[in-house]
């Protein structure tokens, strides 16, 4: 049985495509914010394509680049300068944040009208209310990805192996939603899960997003599930050009002739995020400005 392959590259062109349409035909530009405190290269990369994301759709955006060792009310005064400029539609911090610094201080910080990211008290609080306004990027790439294919999340059971609050936790509220594309039956499962395997074995749908590379084996996977590969991680490889490749959670024998449909990594849910930022940031600037 081959497996049909969820390419995040496809559907995150045909967003970035929407949304270029947008600025074409209203000639209004949302403009995203990216605050990136550090030198982690990980994080490098990301803030730089969010960039050329926002080129590429005609958004302007601007990324502010911070020394690690700045001081916590500094990066909180940027943050509020940024709250405060109206050519400002979306404000991203990237994480993580170095360790004298509080991810949650700064994320209380951002306006939550302004929060792209969803990790604002306020939104993560909506959304467990049950009415989302900004959900995260990555649970919602994930929600309009399956969608997408055709992939019926309503009425079958989900095991989300993660409990992070950029992930696991808005990613279970947004599929236990009542609507189409949600209405899941969801187990979240974590390092301290019995028999883990077993739990993931029961699912049809398993979401692997824990950053262990190559975790999940086919012991964890039902043959013929639908698997979700959040994972991106570098591990070394000195046959790579760059000296790493990216790897998912999931490893191959679990994937292909084996699950009846998955995202691969890289290529999956990766460029889904990205495209859901954007989408994030077009709302920010119509909640704002109507
Ligand atoms: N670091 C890893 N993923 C994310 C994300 O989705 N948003 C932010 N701000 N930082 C991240």
């Amino acid at each position: 049985m081959s497996s049909l392959i969820l390419n995040g590259h496809e559907v995150r062109d045909r967003i970035f495509a929407d949304l270029a349409r947008r600025v074409e035909e209203t000639g209004r530009r949302p403009g995203l914010h990216v605050i990136l405190v550090g030198d982690d290269p990980a994080s490098a990369v990301y803030v730089r394509s969010k960039g050329k994301a926002c080129e590429k759709v005609g958004f302007t955006h601007e990324t502010h680049i911070l020394p690690a060792d700045i001081s916590e009310s500094s990066v909180l005064d940027l943050v509020a300068r940024l709250n405060a400029d109206d050519s400002v539609n979306g404000i991203l911090v990237q994480i993580p944040l170095p360790a004298h610094i509080s991810e949650e201080k700064v994320q209380r910080a951002v306006l939550s009208e302004k929060d792209v990211d969803g990790f604002h008290p306020e939104n993560l609080g909506r959304l467990l209310a049950g009415h989302p306004r900004f959900v995260a990027c990555t649970p919602l790439g994930v929600q309009v990805m399956l969608e997408h294919y055709g992939v019926t999340v309503a009425g079958k059971r989900m095991a989300i192996v993660g409990r992070s609050v950029i992930v696991g936790r808005p990613l279970a509220m947004l599929m236990t939603l009542k609507g189409s594309a949600a209405n899941a039956t969801v187990t979240i499962c974590h390092s301290a899960t019995s028999d883990l395997a077993g739990v993931c074995r029961e699912a049809d749908i398993v979401v692997a997003a824990m950053g262990v590379p190559g975790f999940m084996t086919r012991e964890h996977v039902r043959q013929g599930a639908v698997v979700v590969d959040v994972g991106i991680n570098r591990v070394d490889d000195p046959g790579a050009k760059k000296g790493y490749r990216i790897v998912g959670d999931v490893a191959p024998e679990a994937l292909e002739d084996w699950a009846s449909a998955y995202t691969p990594v890289p290529g999956g849910v990766g460029p889904m995020t990205i495209a859901m930022l954007l989408r994030n940031t077009w709302d920010a600037m119509v909640l704002q400005q109507g």
